[in-house]
């Protein structure tokens, strides 16, 4: 794609008072990054807080002595900011619409007040099972919600949630309740998707088998569906929450203490627990939420992410409730029953701004433009996307058919451990280009540096990888009890700056183009996946000898998960065979962690030490032999033709 033939588009009519306008966003750009301490110290006051903060930027980026500090001698509470603080004059004000599976279920409008309401209660619940300030509570549930009143009912006493997908299997689930000393884990029954139901008081029974036994299980009854019921360990929430107080004083907790940990993948070895913070998380959380969306008050937002995903995080519960929002959680798929399903969810809550996947985007455009015209989409101000770059087509084809040529569309660019957008078009203040995600947030300061010598690349265009070159509010604090990782993945590499994991292109405009993950880092629909987890639990297999697993380009995930498998000596490869490794590394790891490929290695191209030269078996993969580079340094060079011979789905 090049990027020199790609026009602006316009701001569309309708933005002349949004939050930021073209001369705003450039003044207060260059004062965030002239005057970070005084930009932040104002913005800060976007929170209440207990007892405010007399500092603000205390950060060092310096390899060895990696410290990010935020707003650190306030004190506040998150659940206070985003529910407490708005009942005065919001209290009757629709907090969540939560819109159910089944199309014919009716969806529940909570209010403010009822949101506080349960929200206490599920607080109590939990200090009733002696979860106490700084105790980790692994939520592994559907997108109903008791997430949301268990997110906020940990904020709300000092806990630190970490929210498992609940796509994932029983194994993920228990490392991760391992990983983080979680005492408590809280489920659901069943969790109804598309029609069909996943057990997850199941694969949470599963998973416990695992962990230490004094584990407690919290079970949300959603379905009403049997499950097996532990006596002494299983509680159920509900049934607690009629029992106990609707009033639970919320616990002060410093800016820089945990409210969240969530796992994410990354190039090597097993997921990472991102630490966010709760000051300043949640002022980022907040700030981007309202200007990226252009949020003003009586506006229904909804994010189709899962709160399994920072996307869910920071923009499903934390940002739109910290601002007042009316927020819609969806717990159904966007192709069932049929590829109408969020057109007529747009239509049937009359949503502003909606925010998806480039994956859903293209999966809905291959289903045709009927399904759209169907439902009046006329309430629609603001697009947005995110979780990988879009290209033109699918750019296109939702701005004409979704947005009818009047809605801007953010393409933000942004990470887990970013905790907020970090290149993004401001619907007021940004001309867009298809495919690019344009220009900086406030206080953001990217930098485009040369891989190999790792020196900054001034001027434009530029092209290298993406890095960040100071800190800002929403950034990771550490990785959950290992912070030499921490300073190893992010800031060893090219020092002084933070590392993103993404190659980048800068074009004559200053524009970003996010060209993909430069490591071992796939995006398959929208999901990260680190290669090296697959790979891990292939090679669990006791038919497997050897794996490697690279992204492929997939018309609608984006990337494709393409698997190489050496079998041990005398394995026949079956038809069968490959349908139970698929089978594997879905209970292993979770559904979408399934190779869409898998392709019979006989041997794998390495280096002399032994080292696996994934750069090539990516092209082949990608089915781009003219560039393979040097061959010669293998210690077999021979396999390559093999594997060339053998490339599946050839064409
Ligand atoms: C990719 C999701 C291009 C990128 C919020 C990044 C994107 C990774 C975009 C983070 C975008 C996210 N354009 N690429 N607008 N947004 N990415 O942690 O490779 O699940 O590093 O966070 O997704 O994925 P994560």
């Amino acid at each position: 794609m090049s990027t020199e033939t790609v026009e602006k588009q316009a701001i569309p009519p309708g933005f002349e008072n949004a939050h930021a306008g073209p001369e705003e966003y450039r003044r207060l750009y260059a004062e965030s990054i002239e005057d970070p301490e005084g930009f932040w110290r104002r913005e800060g006051q976007r929170l209440d807080w207990i007892k405010p903060y007399t500092k603000v930027k205390n950060t060092d980026f310096t390899f060895g002595q990696v410290s990010i500090k935020w707003f650190e001698d306030g004190v506040l509470n998150a659940c206070v900011n985003c529910v407490d603080r708005h009942l005065e004059t919001r209290g009757d004000q629709t907090a969540i619409i939560f819109e159910p599976d089944d199309p014919a279920a009716e969806a529940q409008h909570i209010t403010y007040n009822q949101l506080s309401d349960n929200v206490n209660r599920m607080a109590n619940v939990l200090l009733s099972q002696g979860v106490m300030r700084g105790d980790r509570v692994v939520i592994y549930l559907p997108m109903i919600p008791e997430a949301a009143y268990a997110m906020l009912a940990c904020a709300r006493i000092g806990a630190i949630h970490s929210i498992v997908f609940a796509g994932f299997s029983p194994d993920a689930l228990s490392n991760r309740i391992n990983d983080s000393g979680a005492k408590v884990v809280i489920t659901a029954d069943t969790a109804p998707r598309g029609g069909r139901r996943t057990g997850l008081k199941s694969n949470t029974d599963a998973a416990l088998l695992h962990c230490s036994d004094k584990v407690r299980c919290l079970v949300v009854k959603h379905t009403g569906d049997q499950t097996t019921w532990v006596e002494g360990r299983d509680v159920d929430v509900k049934e607690q929450m009629k029992h106990v107080s609707p009033d639970c004083p919320a616990r002060p907790v410093n800016a820089e203490d945990p409210l969240f940990v969530l796992y994410t993948s990354g190039s090597t070895g097993k997921p990472k627990g991102v630490v966010h913070s709760t000051g300043g998380y949640l002022v980022f959380a907040a700030m981007t939420h309202e200007y990226v969306f252009d949020y003003k008050d009586g506006d229904v937002f909804w994010c189709t992410a899962d709160v399994g995903w920072v996307t869910g995080h920071s923009y499903i519960i934390y940002g739109p409730l910290a601002n007042g929002a009316t927020t819609v959680m969806f717990e159904g798929v966007p192709t069932w029953p049929d590829a109408g399903r969020f057109w007529e969810v747009c239509a049937k809550h009359k949503v502003n701004q909606f925010y998806t996947a480039p994956t859903a985007i293209r999966a809905l455009m291959a289903k045709g433009t009927g399904f759209v015209e169907k439902h009046d989409l006329s309430s629609l101000r603001l697009l947005g996307t995110v979780g990988e770059p879009i290209n033109p087509e699918a750019w296109n084809w939702y701005n004409d058919n979704v947005g009818k040529g009047k809605c801007p569309i953010v393409d933000t660019w942004w990470q887990t451990e970013t905790g907020g957008h970090m290149i993004t078009p401001l619907p007021g203040a940004t001309e867009t280009k298809p495919g690019s995600a344009t220009v900086p947030f406030f206080g953001v300061k990217p930098a485009v540096l040369d891989p190999t010598t790792a020196e900054v690349i001034e001027g434009n265009p530029a092209e290298g990888v993406l890095c960040i070159a100071d800190s800002w509010p929403g950034q990771m604090r550490t990785v959950w009890g290992d912070h030499q990782r921490f300073m190893e993945t992010y800031f060893q590499q090219y020092p002084g700056y933070y590392f993103t994991g993404d190659g980048c292109r800068r074009d004559e405009d200053g524009y970003y183009w996010i060209t993909g993950r430069v490591d071992d880092v796939i995006n398959v629909s929208g999901h990260r996946m680190g290669t090296a987890e697959v790979e891990s639990a292939l090679v669990a297999h006791q038919k497997v000898a050897e794996a490697a697993v690279v992204g492929y380009p997939h018309p609608v995930k984006g990337q494709g998960i393409y698997a190489y498998v050496t079998l041990m000596n005398g394995v026949e490869p079956t038809d069968e065979l490959r349908a139970e490794l698929e089978k594997w590394v879905r209970t292993e790891i979770g559904p979408i962690a399934k190779p869409d490929l898998i392709q019979w290695a006989p041997g794998m191209p390495k280096t002399r030490s032994g080292k696996i030269m994934r750069r090539i078996l990516r092209k082949i993969a990608e089915n781009d032999y003219g560039a393979l580079g040097d061959i010669s340094t293998l210690a077999e060079p021979e396999v390559v033709d093999d594997l060339i011979e053998n490339r599946m789905n050839r064409g």
